[in-house]
């Protein structure tokens, strides 16, 4: 028995925000973030809430089966609508799925991974057979529009899979962890704190970088090692989406060959917990991955949290 990923989705909303239209907003330039960043547009929600974003994502991912097979529904996010209920129980109610259970995950840009763990793990321990896990982010609402040093990264946007109970394995290992020692380098506060608001993302993006390379590299090299898989069998790349140079940097690290990395970055930028299963969807879509491929997924975050995956598409 193994748990496999059967089906895709993902959604962005329409309204296309450029660099160029930023260069009005702070003092900064195209040219500044395509070089620093990789990033030319992301997109902004007029409206849609996260766990619209979430269930288009999951619409999409259900490709016309009845909502009611879903058993589990996790969605992470570091954007819910609420404090509670939670984006999970929200989407729950959109899709009209009367019975699955239903929760968040909180690990910011390495919250799909974390989501996708939690998810297997229940599958394999319980009689759960079909699971949604969603990564949905409505980033723009707490970016500080004034600061060029973060306004420029982020983006809106959800994508989500759906999980089967089938005979071959498609999940094949993973690698978590976390260091919340570096927990002030990259932050939102909440009510929890003594922080006043506006609540909006705190970041040294610098040293930031300097641990997101690092650690991927070395979250990607346990997983395979752990999984007897070389890394020159990965058909797939499929990193966090948070800059191109980091992305360009655990690549090489990893020695694996820049036709073999996915990016959609320059069209969306950081989407937090959304920006992996977009992309997993948008490779499937395009035919960059077909039956039986390796991908390697790789995250990291606030938190600072970490997570890779390696499976068999
Ligand atoms: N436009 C123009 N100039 C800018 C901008 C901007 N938007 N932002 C900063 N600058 C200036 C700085 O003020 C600085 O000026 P100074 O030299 O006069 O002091 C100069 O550009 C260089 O700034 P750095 O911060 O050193 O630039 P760096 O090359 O590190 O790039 C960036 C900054 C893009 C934020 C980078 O550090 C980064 O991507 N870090 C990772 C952060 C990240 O991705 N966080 C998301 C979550 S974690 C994750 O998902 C990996």
């Amino acid at each position: 028995m193994g748990i496999k990923i059967v089906s895709t989705g993902s959604f962005l909303p329409d309204r296309v925000l450029t660099n160029f239209d930023l260069e009005k907003m702070v003092e900064t330039s195209d040219e500044w973030i395509t070089a620093r960043t990789g990033i030319r547009e992301r997109r902004i929600s007029e409206g849609e809430t996260t766990s619209d974003l979430a269930t288009e994502a999951a619409v999409r991912a259900l490709e016309g089966r009845d909502p009611q097979e879903v058993d589990l529904i996790v969605v992470a996010t570091a954007t819910p609508d609420a404090f509670f209920p939670s984006t999970a129980c929200k989407v729950q109610a959109k899709i009209e799925n009367k019975r699955a259970i239903a929760f968040d995950i909180s690990a910011a840009c390495t919250g799909f991974i974390y989501a996708l763990y939690v998810a297997d793990s229940i599958m394999r321990t319980k009689e759960i057979d079909k699971a949604l896990v969603i990564g949905a982010e409505r980033f723009s609402k707490i970016m500080n529009w004034k600061d060029r040093t973060t306004c420029i990264l982020f983006g809106d946007g959800a994508g989500a899979v759906l999980l089967k109970k089938e005979d071959n394995e498609g999940i094949l290992g993973f690698d978590l962890g976390a260091d919340g020692s570096y927990g002030d380098l990259l932050y939102v506060p909440s009510v929890g704190s003594n922080e006043e608001y506006p609540f909006y993302v705190r970041m040294k993006g610098n040293e930031v970088f300097k641990v997101a390379v690092r650690t991927m590299v070395e979250s990607a090299k346990r997983v395979l090692d752990k999984s007897g898989i070389l890394a020159e069998e990965v058909k797939l790349l499929i990193p966090h989406q948070a800059n191109v140079r980091i992305i360009n940097a655990v690549a090489e690290r990893l020695g694996i060959s820049e036709e073999k990395i996915f990016i959609n970055l320059d069209r969306y930028g950081n989407t937090s917990a959304a920006s992996i299963p977009i992309a997993l969807d948008e490779a499937i879509k395009e035919g960059r991955l077909k039956k039986g491929d390796l991908v390697l997924l790789v995250a990291f975050g606030g938190g600072f949290t970490w997570g890779s995956c390696i499976l068999r598409i």
